[in-house]
């Protein structure tokens, strides 16, 4: 059966992932000078906490995969710190049925796939996500490390130690790759950076019914913001016990 969605709002009827994230307008986006459009995804506890023995997978539910799937079918690209790439084992990016809809209206089955690493971790080769036939998967990096794809499509972009900013990241994959609406799955530290770049467009939310304590990461890791970053509420969806939150960046 699937997942649906009540807005809040009196007049709110129940919608299903395909409409939610239809609300976002990802179609028509264009991105903000020259750079696509950022949207973050992010799920974390009531408490706040990220992780659930640090992966994300024991905070969610078919409702929240539904909107994360929905979310990497409608956006040129995604992504996703090489940290979590390693910690989640991503393999493939979508279920058939996203794939033929995608194919249909005249997209590539899969969106590309980048990442940004310093260090190059080897481990980050061995992921299955690299042995997809119809991958795309951009990975930008200072290391001269080598990095092969096991059948995946794979650029790497080197630059010099120091240079890589995120902000040349976005250019890039706006500029060569014809990326207009970008996924962020996180982590929590690449996502503190793009915000301290003020690079994140939308934030989507999601709010686990589970108390979890303990240290795993919140949605952001690092220095604390001062003052700290405005954010305005566009939305607000449940299902079930879960909640969908909206933001946009507060201009
Ligand atoms: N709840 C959720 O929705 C969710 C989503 C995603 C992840 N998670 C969880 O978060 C944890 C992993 O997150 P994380 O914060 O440790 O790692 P991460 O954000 O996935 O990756 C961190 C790495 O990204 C690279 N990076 C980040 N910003 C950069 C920049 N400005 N320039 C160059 N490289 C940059 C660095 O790699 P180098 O060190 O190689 O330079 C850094 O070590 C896992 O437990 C995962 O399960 C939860």
């Amino acid at each position: 059966m699937s997942p649906s969605y009540q807005a809040l709002a009196a007049v709110g009827a129940a919608v299903g992932a395909v409409e939610l994230i239809e609300q976002l307008g990802l179609g028509a986006s264009a991105g903000e000078g020259k750079r696509p459009r950022l949207v973050a995804a992010m799920i974390a506890s009531a408490d706040g906490r990220a992780a659930v023995d640090g992966r994300a997978g024991g905070l969610g539910a078919p409702a929240d995969r539904a909107v994360l799937r929905e979310l990497r079918a409608n956006v040129d690209a995604i992504l996703v710190g090489p940290t979590t790439l390693i910690d989640e084992r991503y393999s493939t990016l979508l279920d058939a049925d996203h794939r033929e809809r995608r194919i249909a209206s005249g997209l590539p089955a899969e969106p590309i796939a980048a990442t940004i690493s310093r260090r190059l971790d080897p481990q980050l080769a061995q992921l299955q996500l690299f042995a997809q036939q119809d991958q795309r998967i951009v990975v930008y990096t200072e290391s001269d490390q080598q990095i092969e794809a096991r059948g995946a499509e794979l650029t790497v972009s080197r630059s010099e130690p120091g240079k890589l900013t995120l902000a040349s990241c976005l250019e890039d994959l706006y500029s060569n790759h014809g990326v207009r609406t970008l996924l962020s799955e996180g982590g929590p530290t690449l996502l503190r950076a793009l915000a301290a770049d003020q690079l994140i467009d939308d934030l989507i939310f999601t709010v686990s019914p589970l108390l979890v304590a303990g240290s795993a990461p919140t949605l952001l890791s690092g220095e604390a913001f001062e003052p700290p970053l405005g954010l305005a509420l566009e939305n607000v969806w449940r299902s079930d016990d879960f909640l969908f939150l909206h933001y946009t960046r507060q201009r």
